[in-house]
């Protein structure tokens, strides 16, 4: 037998070298080349015959020809998930579905199969890692439409795009594309060539029939859609379902959105009948917030469009050994040494012999600089050993000099403080809008000295 050639594709960005290197040479990144079979096409296209089943070749044509109008958008029948697609699900469409096994990738799609069902729209539902059984047993948790779905038991890809040339689905759904593999190519399902190749098949055949696509993607121990990072590239949008720390609840973000915008958030709880949307997330953030607790602080923060209140919790205790801890959990640890040195230069709190632990509870994170002031409060407040005022939120960025800073989207940020119960917001005199929500009043503060000095005096 011959021997077969080998070559090392990048997961990151896809690149194709001959030879091993521990640094990929097209995007710099480390360790991530992986030696796969080349990708020898077995059968090469023949003119005229059609890659798609039933589906002629593309032919050029005039723009005016061109069939069909934006803004048709199919709803998903759960109102978060279509809010996180920007609005619905675009025809023609692809969007990848990444997450840990077990969050409930599979759940959620058949969930939407069954809500299009419903609404009349034809779905075909194929599995290449649980059998047809499997799919109806689950469905039968979920109740509802979900028995009409269609489902298909196929890891083939040309099977699978035969069966959706006969049946004509709307919505076709691949859980997952890791365990599709297309015979036109050597390598076993789940390399980067097959990964790479049926998903831009099934891209095409998208594009060309006008069908929504879904797929499912595992993740890797890093987080990322196993298999090339080229993935997210070929798709038009990339959907990632996430545990929010304990308890029930997933959160569903967009993090590439060719259709709407990205770092939108849909919450869901999962229960014994599939997974329910949950509408008012930021009292889920704030659920098991004990009052009258030092070294707690809540900030309006925005994830994508949306206001979500969370609480940040700060511990500062004298250090029992030399060298004092900075534990953080959901902010960057850079950043808290940075508001450490600003909170002990600008306010005169020392924290040199203290440890110093940090919680952003429920599991989200604070990414945006607008969460500095509230962590600097928390921080505070432990010190102290006082409080925060239960109905305060404070809000803006510390600069190194300890002045407050304007932030992005004030008004949305205090109505949904406002709508959640709180009275006073903490802000710097920049940051006021013109209007301010009901029931709600603002402290103007310059800087961290003034905060410290308004909270804990
Ligand atoms: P699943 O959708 O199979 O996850 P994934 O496809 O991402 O691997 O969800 C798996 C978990 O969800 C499993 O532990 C069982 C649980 N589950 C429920 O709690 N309720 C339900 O109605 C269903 C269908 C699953
Ligand atoms: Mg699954």
């Amino acid at each position: 037998m011959a021997k077969t050639k080998t070559l090392f594709i990048c997961t990151e960005c896809g690149n194709e070298t001959p030879r091993w290197q521990g640094q990929c040479p097209a995007c710099n990144e480390w360790n991530t080349l992986v030696e796969e079979m080349a990708p020898t096409r077995k059968r090469a296209a023949r003119a005229g015959v059609p890659e798609i089943p039933g589906v002629p070749p593309a032919a050029p044509m005039r723009l005016r020809e061109v069939e069909g109008s934006e803004g048709a958008r199919w709803s998903a029948g759960l109102e978060e998930f279509d809010f996180v697609l920007g609005g619905g699900i675009v025809p023609g469409s692809v969007v990848l579905v990444g997450g840990e096994p077990g969050i409930g990738k599979s759940t959620i799609l058949l969930q939407v199969a069954a809500q299009l069902e419903a609404a009349g729209r034809r779905t075909l539902y194929v599995s290449g890692e649980e059998s047809a059984l499997q799919v109806k047993l689950r469905a039968e948790r979920l109740g509802g439409a979900a028995g009409d779905v269609t489902a298909l038991a196929e890891t083939d890809l040309e099977t699978i795009l035969l069966r959706a040339a006969e049946l004509t689905p709307e919505v076709l759904l691949v859980d997952s594309i890791q365990t599709v593999y297309t015979a036109e190519l050597e390598g076993a399902p789940g390399n980067v060539g097959q990964v790479r190749e049926c998903a831009a098949r099934l891209q095409r055949y998208a594009k060309q029939t006008g069908t929504a696509v879904f797929l499912v993607g595992h993740v890797t121990k890093g987080g990322g859609i196993a298999g090339p990072k080229t993935l997210e590239h070929i798709v038009d949008t990339v959907l990632y379902f996430e545990d929010s720390g304990g308890l029930d609840h997933r959160v569903l973000r967009a993090t590439k959105n060719r259709f709407g915008g990205v770092d939108e958030i849909g919450v869901f709880r999962m229960t014994a009948e599939g997974l329910v949307a949950v509408p008012n997330a930021s009292a889920l953030f704030l659920g098991d917030r004990a009052l009258h607790a030092s070294g707690s602080a809540v900030v309006p923060m925005m994830e994508g469009s949306r206001p979500l209140l969370v609480e940040v919790q700060a511990l500062a205790t004298k250090a029992p050994y030399g060298a004092p801890q900075r534990v953080s959990t959901g902010f960057d640890h850079k950043r808290l040494s940075l508001l450490l040195a600003v909170l002990e230069k600008r306010a005169g709190l020392a924290f040199g012999q203290l440890d110093v632990f940090l919680n952003v509870v429920g599991g989200t994170r604070i990414v945006e600089t607008a969460g500095d002031a509230a962590v600097a409060a928390a921080l505070a407040s432990s010190v102290f050993d006082r409080p925060m005022p239960e109905d305060a939120i404070v809000l803006g960025e510390l600069g190194l000099g300890g002045e407050l800073r304007r932030v992005s989207q004030v008004e949305r940020r205090l109505a949904e403080a406002a709508r959640m119960g709180f009275r006073t917001a903490y802000l710097s005199p920049k940051s006021r809008p013109a209007r301010l929500p009901e029931g709600l009043s603002v402290i103007e503060v310059e800087d961290v000295h003034a905060l410290v000095g308004r909270l804990f005096a």
